[in-house]
């Protein structure tokens, strides 16, 4: 790399705000975020107001943003369709959550439930981490079985049995095969990690033999069918996964809180695969920019929560104070309005496609050994040769390089989360792609000097 670029001073030298206040943040948060994953070295860039693709820090500089809240923001912040039914909800009911049921909640599952046709119920929650893991405890409830069984990988909210195995250092990690059960938490207790099986991803013939060794303990799968964004579940791997999981008698719940509604159209990478989950898990973009999750599938299935139907002693717990919250379904609703509008995807997936390919040519052009990988518009950047099939495969790329090239786009006017996948909205314009181009192509000319 040139010895002149250096992006960090370059970074520092623009966020001079950002760094006193994350030194007043630390005195009250530890790392000065709320959430591990929002700290990036040296400290984050704090926000200060956003609106459309673009968003402003603390020292007034402006950035497009491909950070987008890890997602949700699909219609960009502030969407005029999104702001106007929030303020109607409250102006309308008078209050934000009524805490007794209301209309929207049945609404919003039915429209859902249009768009995923195997799924006969569900229900809200706040978070997308605990739309997994109320599947998960109704999965074992079904099954009456203990085990549950993911991705090496995957992620899907942070608690005990699912957050392992998500970065484990591979000499720690067993054979690609047969990957060991890793924990990603100094707090996860042994016998929640006794509780989980780790597979190996678009590896249908070992994923099988592991299930089918421990098919007497296992309650369910869960998968993300494009891994943290990028990595596309083969398509014959997910419906052989399906074969196998029917087979055994395994509950398949699909995590589609981060490519939920964001591949070809509505809907998510199982929409037009041929599977059918038993459960998915969605979240992140149906709460139009506020906390929320849910789960939906089988009638069966989701109905073991059903306090009508179910005596208490044979029902699994589902609760939550702010479930099904009026304000966050109205934004949720006219999410989905605005990208049930015809041409809507097409024009996204296109301009992220202008993005993408880009990015791409510079990567060919400059001789930077890079890509930008992943469907439609979601993808990451990797330093890398290859497009990997799995985790262990994403760590050949080369994070130093990415990190550089991360701090030098911040300092260029670029949002994104360091060394996490980018995401597109519908208000980002083909003059926000130019100007990315031309960010990235000045970090990559310094890279390869
Ligand atoms: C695939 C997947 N599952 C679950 C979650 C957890 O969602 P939340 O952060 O809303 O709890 C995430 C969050 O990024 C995710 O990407």
């Amino acid at each position: 790399m040139g010895g002149a670029f250096d992006p960090v001073a370059e970074y520092e030298a623009r966020t001079r705000k950002s760094a006193a206040w994350f030194e007043e943040a630390r005195k009250h948060l530890p790392g000065g975020v709320t959430g591990n994953v929002k700290f990036y070295a040296p400290y984050p860039v704090y926000a200060k107001r956003a609106q459309g693709g673009h968003l402003w820090d603390l020292d007034g500089n402006e950035y497009v943003d491909y950070m987008l809240c890890f997602g949700p923001l699909i219609l960009g912040h502030g969407h005029p369709r999104v702001m106007k039914a929030i303020h109607d909800q409250l102006a309308r009911d008078g209050t934000p959550i009524f805490g007794a049921p209301h209309e929207l909640e049945a609404r919003m599952m039915e429209r859902v439930k249009r768009i995923f046709p195997f799924a006969d119920a569900g229900r809200f929650t706040n978070s997308g981490l605990e739309a997994t893991l109320h599947a998960l405890r109704i999965a074992r409830g079904f099954t009456r079985k203990p085990k549950i069984a993911k991705f090496e990988g995957h992620y899907h909210g942070s608690y005990d049995e699912v957050l392992v195995s998500l970065t484990p250092p591979v000499a720690s990690a067993g054979p690609a095969s047969a990957p060991i059960a890793v924990s990603q938490s100094i707090s996860t207790p042994t016998e929640a990690l006794g509780q989980v099986l780790v597979l190996p991803y678009n590896d249908l013939e070992n994923t099988t033999k592991l299930l089918r060794a421990q098919r007497k303990d296992l309650a369910a799968v869960i998968v993300e069918p494009v891994q943290r964004g990028f990595i596309p579940g083969d398509p014959e791997f997910l419906k052989g996964l399906r074969e196998a999981t029917e087979d055994l008698g395994l509950v398949l719940v699909y995590d589609e809180i981060m490519s939920g509604f964001r591949m070809k159209g509505p809907g998510g990478a199982v929409t037009g695969s041929g599977v059918e989950p038993d459960m998915i898990c969605l979240g992140k973009i149906v709460g139009g920019g506020f906390p929320i999750g849910m789960f939906l599938g089988r009638r069966d299935l989701v109905g073991v929560v059903d306090p009508v139907t179910r005596p208490k002693d044979d029902r699994v717990f589902h609760g939550g104070t702010f479930n099904g919250h009026p304000t966050v379904l109205a934004a949720g609703m006219a999410t989905l309005d605005a990208l049930e509008e015809p041409g809507t995807y097409a024009r996204l997936n296109a301009l992220s496609d202008t993005l993408r390919d880009g990015l791409n040519d510079l990567f060919g052009r400059l001789g930077v050994g890079g890509m930008a990988v992943g469907p439609y518009s979601t993808f990451n950047i990797l330093f890398a040769d290859r497009a990997p099939r799995n985790y262990r495969e994403s760590l050949r790329a080369d994070s130093k390089r990415r990190q550089a090239f991360d701090l030098g786009l911040l300092a260029r006017g670029v949002h994104l989360h360091p060394d996490k996948p980018l995401y597109t909205c519908t208000a980002h314009t083909r003059a926000d792609v130019d100007a990315t181009l031309r960010a990235a192509e000045d970090i990559l000319r310094k890279m390869a000097a």
